[in-house]
């Protein structure tokens, strides 16, 4: 089983640009090409979050047009860049994400559970999970204890290290002492850093997916000056094997 997860994409309005210059656009159409020239291809593709930049109609309409191009079917998440509600009216037909409140679902795909948790908290920043959002992941875990799963989610509930972007993140105690217990959750894959990152936090594989638009410096010291770099784009590709879960990096060069 295959699972693609473009994250950050930030598309905008045509016409502009996002942090600082870069063409989100085109670097997602460049993923949405490799993405579809994988074999095999993947079963799922799931974009979590900031998949536009200011969440306009227009960036929504925008996107849809662009993602009507991968071949493989696509879940959606929100970021802290989107608008819940604009997403539902521009995605209508994509019943899973509700009508109302957090966006959060499962899908069961090849033998595996797609879990996405929704972190957003309208207006802010950062993330949260509060009590109604953990219960509604303790009880969709229950249905299915068995099944193998991954969780995904925007903000990171783990401090990542980068400086600048770890006030933003889930540090959410109850989230860890609750998958300490689930042990068929197999790893929790995130974004908003906007940079690949992989490691293990409360004994759980965790990672975080890069940006498809643009990526944010290496600041591990506050001291240092935080910004875009000129990194190339990418995704990531997570090979569910058995009952584990390799991730692959997938980089994805700017036009020569
Ligand atoms: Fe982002
Ligand atoms: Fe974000």
């Amino acid at each position: 089983m295959l699972i693609a997860q473009l994250s950050d994409l930030h598309i905008c309005r045509a016409g502009e640009t996002v942090f600082g210059g870069r063409d989100s656009a085109q670097s997602l159409a460049r993923c949405v090409q490799t993405v579809n020239a994988l074999r095999p291809q993947p079963d799922s593709v799931i974009l979590t979050g900031d998949l536009v930049n200011t969440g306009h109609i227009d960036e929504y309409s925008r996107l849809k047009s662009m993602l009507a191009l991968l071949d493989s079917r696509y879940y959606l998440m929100p970021g802290n860049h989107d608008e819940r509600a604009t997403m539902r009216q521009v995605f209508a037909e994509h019943d899973y994400l509700g009508t109302q409140g957090p966006m959060q679902y499962s899908v069961t795909c090849a033998g595996w559970r797609i879990l996405a948790l929704d972190t957003v908290v309208p207006g802010a920043e950062g993330g949260a999970l509060d009590e109604a959002r953990m219960r509604w992941l303790e009880a969709t875990l229950a249905e299915q204890p068995t099944l193998p799963s991954i969780i995904f989610m925007h903000h990171p509930a783990f401090p990542t290290g980068i400086v600048h972007m770890d006030d933003g993140c889930v540090h959410e105690p109850r989230f860890w002492a609750l998958l300490a217990r689930q042990p068929q959750v197999k790893g929790v894959s995130c974004g908003h850093i906007h940079r690949a990152i992989f490691s293990q936090h409360a004994g759980m594989p965790v990672c975080v997916a890069p940006s498809t638009a643009a990526h944010l410096g290496l600041q591990l010291d506050a001291a240092e000056q935080f910004g875009v770099t000129d990194e190339p784009v990418g995704f990531l590709l997570h090979h569910c094997l058995g009952d584990e879960v390799r991730t692959h990096c997938v980089w994805v060069a700017a036009p020569a």
